[in-house]
Formats: C-alpha cells, sequence, structure tokens
C-alpha cells in the first residue's frame, strides 16, 4: 500500500477544485490520489493541462500526484511511485503536456558509489507502439508492466534492478497524449522535458545538480524516443547533463520499418505507425482517412480499430496483413507527398542534431525491422562530428532477439555509467556473438 502524505483540508480543496475546474489547479500541487484504481488517460480528467499552461518553460511540473492504485506493489524495492503532468512541446513545435510516472528506490538501498548529495535517475523508454493514449505506460504499467512479452522478460525486472541499485526510474509517456508513435521530435521533447521535471520536483533528492547522474535506456520503440531526445539535447535542453545513453534495436529510418515488416508477423505496428504519424495533422489524418478502403477484407473499420489497440492488440489482430492492401492505391497512397512531408519532418534519424551524450548502442546484423546498413551510415555520420558511441553488432539473432541478448549488456553498461566507472573515448563498432536468447525469431 501507498501511504499518503498528510493532505491539508486546503490541498483537498485545491485538489477537488482541480478536477472540476482545471483554471484554479495551482501548478506543482502535490495532488492527493483521485481514485484508489487507476483511470484510462482517455477519461481521467488528471490528464489535462491547466490553463495559461502555455507560458511556463518547457519541463515544468504542472501536476504531480502519488500513482492511483498499488503501484509500488509492481516492482521491487520499490517506496514510492508518482505520475507528473509537465509543459512540454510537441511535434508542430507548440506547447503541449506529457506525462511520466516515476519510481522512487526504497530508502535502504544505496546505489553503488552513491556519496552523500548524490542521485542517480534512470529515463527508460518503453516501446509501447500504440496510436491508443490509454496504452500509455503511466496506466498500462498496472497491467502490461508485469507482463513478459515476445519472450522477453518483463518491464518491472528492469525496473527492479534498477531500483535495487539505487536508480530512481522514470519512464514517460513519449507519444503524448495524441498517441503520436513515430512522431520523432514529440517522443524526444517529451523525454527531455520529463527529466526536467523530475529533476526539479520536490520528490526527487535535492541533491547538489552536478553530483546527480542522469541516463536514458530505450529498445526499438523506446530507441526512438531515446534517440530523438539525444538528437534535441544540445539545443533544445543544454542545461541538462547526461552521462549517458543505451539504445537497441534502433529503428533509424521509417520508410526501411515499412518495408520490411510490411506483410510479416510483426505487420500490425504499421497502422498504429500511420495513425500516429498523423495524429498532430488534422489534414494528413483526414487524407489516410479518406483513401481507405471501405468494402473488402482489408477495410476503413478494421483499420481504424487500432485506435483502441496496445501493441500486443495491434499484433494478433493483423498478423501478415500488407498495409498497403488497406488503401483504394496501395504504397502510393502511403507515401504520398502529404504523410512522405509528416516523414521527412519526423521519422528520419539524423536530421536533427548530433548526440553529444556518450551512446552505447546493440543491434542484432540479422535485424529485419530496420537495416542494419542504414544504423552503419547513421554512427559513421555521427562519428564523422564528434559523437561517442559504442556499437556492438551481435551476429546472433534478429531484433526480437536482440531485446533478450542486449538488455543483460545495456544494463551492465548503465551500471558503469552509475557508478561513474564509464569513460567514453570515441567511437568503437564491433561485432560481438551473444546467444542467450533461444526465442528463435
Ligand atoms: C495489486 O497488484 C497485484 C499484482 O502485483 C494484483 O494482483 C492485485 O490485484 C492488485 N490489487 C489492487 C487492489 O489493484
Ligand atoms: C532489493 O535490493 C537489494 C539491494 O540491492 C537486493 O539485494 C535485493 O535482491 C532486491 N530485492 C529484490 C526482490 O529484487
Ligand atoms: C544516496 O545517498 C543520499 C544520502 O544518504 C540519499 O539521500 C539518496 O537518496 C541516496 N540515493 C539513492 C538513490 O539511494
Ligand atoms: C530510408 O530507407 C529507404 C528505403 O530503405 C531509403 O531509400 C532511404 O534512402 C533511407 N533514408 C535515409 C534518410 O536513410
Ligand atoms: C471489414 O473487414 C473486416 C475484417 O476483415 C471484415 O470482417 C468486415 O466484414 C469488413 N467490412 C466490410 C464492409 O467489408
Ligand atoms: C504469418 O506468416 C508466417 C510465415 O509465413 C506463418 O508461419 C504464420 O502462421 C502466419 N500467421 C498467421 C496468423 O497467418
Ligand atoms: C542460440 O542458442 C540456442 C539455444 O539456447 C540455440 O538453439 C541456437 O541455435 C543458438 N543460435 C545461434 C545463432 O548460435
Amino acid at each position: 500500500m501507498i501511504s499518503l502524505p498528510k493532505a491539508s483540508s486546503a490541498l483537498c480543496y485545491l485538489f477537488a477544485t482541480a478536477l472540476s475546474n482545471p483554471v484554479a489547479s495551482p501548478f506543482q500541487t502535490l495532488n492527493t490520489r483521485a481514485s484508489s484504481q487507476p483511470i484510462a488517460p482517455s477519461e481521467d480528467p488528471w490528464y489535462t493541462a491547466p490553463t495559461g499552461f502555455e507560458t511556463t518553460t518547457p519541463g515544468t511540473i504542472l501536476r504531480i500526484r502519488e500513482a492511483p492504485g498499488n503501484a509500488t506493489s509492481l516492482v521491487a524495492n520499490c517506496s514510492a511511485v508518482y505520475n507528473i503532468l509537465f509543459r512540454s512541446t510537441d511535434a508542430n513545435y507548440e506547447p503541449t503536456f506529457g506525462v511520466t510516472t516515476l519510481f522512487v528506490p526504497s530508502k535502504d538501498i544505496s546505489s553503488p558509489g552513491n556519496s552523500s548529495s548524490s542521485a542517480s535517475l534512470l529515463s527508460l523508454q518503453i516501446a509501447y507502439n500504440s496510436a491508443d493514449v490509454d496504452a500509455s505506460p503511466s496506466y498500462s504499467l498496472y497491467t502490461g508492466l508485469t507482463q513478459p512479452a515476445l519472450g522477453a522478460p518483463a518491464t518491472s525486472t528492469d525496473v527492479g534492478f534498477a531500483l535495487s541499485n539505487g536508480w530512481h526510474v522514470s519512464i514517460v509517456d513519449f507519444e503524448g497524449p495524441h498517441a503520436s508513435f513515430g512522431l520523432g521530435p514529440q517522443a524526444g521533447h517529451a523525454v527531455l522535458d520529463a527529466v526536467r521535471a523530475v529533476l526539479s520536483s520536490s520528490v526527487f533528492p535535492s541533491a547538489d545538480a552536478s553530483s546527480t547522474t542522469v541516463a536514458m535506456w530505450g529498445y526499438s520503440g523506446g530507441s526512438i524516443a531515446t534517440e530523438f531526445a539525444a538528437e534535441f539535447q544540445e539545443q533544445y535542453a543544454p542545461e541538462l547533463d547526461f552521462a549517458g545513453i543505451a539504445i537497441g534495436g534502433i529503428v533509424t529510418n521509417v520508410t526501411n520499418v515499412i518495408h520490411n515488416i510490411n506483410g510479416g508477423p510483426f505487420a500490425g505496428l504499421l497502422p498504429g505507425v500511420l495513425l500516429g504519424v498523423t495524429s498532430q495533422d488534422a489534414e494528413a489524418r483526414a487524407y489516410l482517412v479518406s483513401k481507405l478502403k471501405e468494402e473488402g477484407p482489408t477495410n476503413k473499420s478494421y483499420f481504424l480499430e487500432d485506435l483502441h489497440l496496445n501493441v500486443n492488440g495491434a499484433f494478433a489482430a493483423y498478423p501478415n496483413v500488407s498495409v498497403f492492401d488497406f488503401f483504394d492505391d496501395g504504397e502510393s497512397d502511403v507515401f504520398a507527398p502529404i504523410l512522405q512531408n509528416i516523414f521527412n519532418r519526423n521519422s528520419y534519424m539524423g536530421a536533427h542534431g548530433v548526440p553529444r551524450i556518450p551512446v552505447f548502442a546493440y543491434k542484432a546484423i540479422g535485424d529485419e525491422f530496420t537495416d542494419i546498413e542504414q544504423t552503419d551510415a547513421l554512427f559513421s555520420w555521427y562519428c564523422s562530428v564528434g559523437a561517442r558511441i559504442w556499437f556492438q553488432r551481435n551476429e546472433v539473432g534478429g531484433h526480437v532477439d536482440e531485446i533478450v541478448n542486449g538488455r543483460e549488456r545495456a544494463l551492465e553498461w548503465l551500471k558503469t555509467v552509475f557508478d561513474g566507472s564509464y569513460v567514453a573515448g570515441g567511437c568503437l563498432t564491433e561485432n560481438v556473438r551473444v546467444n542467450t536468447s533461444s526465442l528463435g525469431y
């Protein structure tokens, strides 16, 4: 059970007011819980930005509450879980809000190398890959976090590992309030603003910022959010000092991934990509929907069911489909100029900046989502302009195997980042043979 902070009657009054009238919501109020059970973001009034939020700076905390339900019992060594709603910037570079969930380690855990004024924060980006806002981790963690997926261990295992090392963990709903799957700038901004919000919150150890260590980690869909955050960091959040990022199964190029997974067992991701990238552009969404077939086995209503599916639901709903078959003019509709322009602005890595943060990257050479050559080319460009990237190309397995084959290496690397023993050099690319997975994908 979470023990509630003692709420004064004034706090209770303000919170009640906030629920019925967001205008009166004071920023940075530690609200009590809305309910003992989590409510879906699409129905929970907590998931709205208070009036006037647009004038705040990105990363400003707009609301904070203890996470509803029994969130602390979902992971090991967790003493508290908070939801923080903060100001961010969307893919149109307009103000929006974001939500992150902060897991606090048990008090008696001291991180390796923890000195009296240090604290560690891991920003963990989960591949939630959905066009449904109700699949956002702040809500789905109550069910999804503890479920193994595709044969890989549950995310709660990784969060528990982090907490057991004394790290705080922030899991941000990086697709934002419109479930913008595939919009890199939306995700990158959300990740950076979530870190700003956490570091400034009263529930994060108020340590000397210079001795707070922050690192990020993400695989596949999580690599998109993490990598874009690193691309944007130098200019969007130059004051943030990250010690490192770990990215795996790097999804470099949206065109490449559409071609590669179309018609296969992971094709179910593609309706979500097309709905996600049009989620912040009404004209493009109207175009997309107008081109969907009205009848036949691959029709509009079947495609739009994806608006209410999480990633596992989408895999199950569209196995082996060709997403092109849903459209009147097939592939040419999917890459029509109105959509290609969105892809150009949002969905290719390397177009917005160069990571200045030390990178540990891992990917299977046989990754069937995006070609390894595209990742090689991206890193080669980054390295030619001063990035520091340790890239391990695994000779074993494919995209899903590497979730398992890579996670231990990522966690061990993160340990060295947090204990201060990792020394970033220049660039190193090496082939490895790691086979801890017997998934056989
Ligand atoms: C609390 O979480 C556990 C899983 O850890 C679950 O079995 C239980 O039903 C949850 N209880 C409530 C009240 O949500
Ligand atoms: C909690 O953390 C301690 C200290 O790191 C560790 O020894 C223990 O195994 C952790 N508990 C669980 C259930 O992971
Ligand atoms: C590190 O130590 C300080 C002081 O003992 C404590 O406030 C802080 O919470 C510790 N950090 C972690 C992650 O346990
Ligand atoms: C993305 O992939 C496509 C198809 O594989 C390729 O034609 C294109 O050049 C790639 N774009 C970038 C920016 O790498
Ligand atoms: C739309 O597609 C679904 C799934 O293939 C099918 O069950 C349904 O009958 C189709 N509707 C029409 C109007 O063709
Ligand atoms: C999808 O295709 C694979 C490979 O051809 C096949 O093994 C699998 O049974 C198919 N799945 C469905 C649901 O049709
Ligand atoms: C990886 O290990 C599994 C057994 O755990 C084995 O079946 C598989 O052949 C191995 N793959 C490679 C490429 O060595």
